[in-house]
């Protein structure tokens, strides 16, 4: 089993215990490959719309997307973790979701992720959480992923794991133990089903890029849907 996990920001506060804490009963299962925001892309989407026009292969950025691209669509199970700021993913989780605009379904979706499984896992103090996630699965369900978990935590106290009470902190733990068991008991060789949500936006990009191919057949993500032959019959999911 392969886990590619990407952590929103590379304090080990307590976003980097939790994901411990979901990674630990897995370690002896699973080959887990990480990444830490902004270290590991550090650099801003310009905006230069490149990827989507050209390719992808022409961002300024490629030599840090391309590890994490790979890693992201060789793995069994994507693991996300971001704490809240301002209401929202850390801005280094964002940035590295808008390098990831062109695998949005109306461009060029992999058709790996329509298989895949997701974790997402985040904690603020007090509010915060339910956007957060939704910044995230935003890009996850557009990406073409449907099998996602979510583990939200409100601290309600402190910040500082130390500081945390036990109870606190045992609540948080054994919910992400749970979570680590139901992925544990996973048959990784079987994909998961692509959801109705997927398969709906799916068809609508679908004749989308039927119409945009008639206009011009030489349209770079009509040509990739082309050559995928899901204008066709094929479809990206099992
Ligand atoms: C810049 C910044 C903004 C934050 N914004 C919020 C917020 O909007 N809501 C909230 O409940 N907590 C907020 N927090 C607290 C964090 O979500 C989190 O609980 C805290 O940073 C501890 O997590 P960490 O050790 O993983 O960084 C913020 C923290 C920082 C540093």
């Amino acid at each position: 089993m392969k886990i590619t996990v990407i952590n929103g920001c590379e304090k080990k506060g307590v976003t980097y215990k939790l994901k411990e804490a979901f990674l630990e009963p897995l370690r002896d299962k699973a080959q887990i490959t990480e990444f830490y925001l902004p270290r590991d892309c550090p650099n801003f989407c310009m905006g230069c719309t490149m990827c989507f026009r050209a390719q992808e292969e022409k961002c300024k950025d490629r030599e840090y997307i391309a590890p994490i691209e790979k890693a992201l669509l060789e793995a069994d199970l994507l693991v996300f973790t971001s704490p809240v700021y301002v209401y929202h993913a850390t801005g280094a989780m964002k940035n590295l979701l808008d390098h990831f605009g062109y695998r949005w379904m109306p461009h060029r979706p992999a058709k790996e992720m329509f298989g895949k499984r997701a974790v997402i896992i985040t904690q603020c103090l007090g509010g915060g959480d339910s956007s957060t996630v939704k910044d995230i699965k935003d890009s996850l369900s557009w990406w073409g992923v449907s099998w996602i978990k979510v583990a939200k935590f409100k601290l309600m106290s402190e910040i500082d794991w130390d500081k945390i009470p036990d109870k606190k902190k045992g609540d948080m733990t054994s919910s992400l133990k749970k979570l680590a068991a139901k992925c544990a008991a996973i048959d990784y060789s079987v994909p998961a089903r692509a959801g109705l949500l997927a398969k709906g936006k799916f068809y609508i990009v679908r004749m989308l890029q039927t119409n945009l191919g008639k206009q011009n057949p030489e349209y770079t993500d009509f040509k990739y849907w082309k050559n995928n032959e899901w204008i066709g019959s094929a479809r990206p999911w099992m």
